[in-house]
């Protein structure tokens, strides 16, 4: 018999919402029954192949477009392979929108092992909700009450930078994500792509520099109140981390299934085509990156330097068999200057002010 390979996180991509939000350029198509029975058939498919091909994961991320969209019948197709693939303490997350969580999907979820819940609240201030399209009527404290009963670990997720949002309306967000009592915020700045119906409209994206005094005031915010920064846009307490993607920002391999979906395998990175009408097909059109060393060492600089903690350097040179701090001394001495890296305990990380203009530090290593 063929040896199973290893890898330890898996991905799988459900592409559906029921309206699209004008900031959104993920992957997604509005919800049709028909579309799902063809998708979740191709998708099936995927994970048979996976499950024979693969030991079981340490990881595994349902995402979207919005897996929650899903009535239960449906996810439970899913789920039921899925939980065979998981290892006995896998972090099994699921996204959903707010509105879709019921005591019968929490059920469902829970019984099929999901044991982290990722939601999309977005902002809870209702005059945004309202421009982004997402106006619904939600007691969150309740909500969060009703799923903590089945699932404890739940991530939250909020988008600042709107257009007409004052300091005053963030701390009103945070303050109120704080009253949830919940371990894990991913907090992100508006991005508008131009993919977006907001690109479309002219919508401006928030200026350098209100961005940087909003995600400061962020920072500040949640250290005050006992979250850690592990990731730039992702807060922590009581070190409720997401494996899942702590794998990926310490550039760890992962499968990803379904449209839209990237993963990283031995030497490559590829993408599965956003294309919904190759994939019903059977056609699974792979665009692929062959990673040469240069190109390893960029991806390891771009995943690892936006954790807080950065990378061990003995790592680097064990990996890349060579010595981090001869390599890149020039640079590495300049940014020391500027206060925007710091070398500690054996790891290479930024400092706050170094994690505020990544990019200019990623840009020297590259
Ligand atoms: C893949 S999306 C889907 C999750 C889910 N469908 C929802 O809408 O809540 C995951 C997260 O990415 C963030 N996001 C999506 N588009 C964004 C944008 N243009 N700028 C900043 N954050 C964005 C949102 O916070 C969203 O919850
Ligand atoms: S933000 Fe979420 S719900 Fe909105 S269109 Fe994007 S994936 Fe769908």
């Amino acid at each position: 018999m063929k040896r199973k390979k290893k890898i330890n996180s898996l991905y799988i991509h459900i592409p559906f919402c029921s309206n699209i939000c004008p900031y959104c350029d993920f992957v997604k198509l509005i919800k049709n029954d028909l579309f799902i029975d063809q998708y979740l058939k191709e998708l099936k498919k995927d994970l048979h192949n996976i499950k024979n091909g693969y030991k079981k994961f340490k990881s595994i991320y349902i995402g979207g477009g919005t897996p929650s969209i899903l009535n239960c019948k449906d996810l439970e197709i899913i789920l039921r392979i899925l939980f065979k693939l998981k290892k006995i303490n896998c972090e099994f997350t699921i996204e959903c929108n707010p509105e879709d969580i019921n005591i019968e999907k929490l059920k469902l979820l829970k019984k099929y092992g999901i044991n982290r819940i990722s939601i999309g609240i977005q902002s809870f201030n209702e005059k945004i909700l309202r421009e982004i399209k997402r106006d619904y009527q939600i007691d969150y404290f309740k909500l969060i009450k009703l799923v903590k009963k089945y699932i404890k670990n739940i991530n939250v997720d909020l988008i600042y930078g709107f257009n007409g949002q004052t300091l005053n309306d963030l701390e009103n967000d945070l303050k109120k994500f704080t009253k949830l009592n919940i371990n894990h915020l991913s907090i992100y700045s508006l991005i508008v792509d131009k993919n977006s119906i907001f690109f479309n409209q002219g919508y401006k994206e928030q200026n350098e520099d209100d961005s940087r005094i909003f995600y400061d005031y962020i920072v500040d915010f949640l250290r005050k109140n006992g979250f850690k920064r592990y990731e730039v846009s992702n807060f922590a307490k009581k070190k409720k981390y997401s494996r899942h993607n702590l794998n990926y920002w310490k550039n760890g391999q992962y499968l990803a299934i379904g449209i839209g979906a990237s993963g990283y395998v031995d030497n490559f990175r590829y993408r599965i085509a956003p294309s919904f009408n190759e994939y019903i097909k059977g056609k699974r059109i792979i665009e692929k990156e062959i990673l040469t060393k240069d190109l390893m060492k960029e991806y390891f600089f771009i995943t690892n330097l936006r954790l807080e903690d950065g990378f061990k350097i003995k790592e680097f040179n064990k990996i890349f068999k060579t010595n981090f701090l001869i390599d890149y001394k020039d640079i590495v001495s300049e940014l020391l200057k500027e206060d925007l890296v710091m070398i500690k305990s054996g790891y290479f990380s930024c400092t706050d002010k170094g994690i505020a203009v990544l990019d200019r530090i990623l840009l020297k290593f590259m």
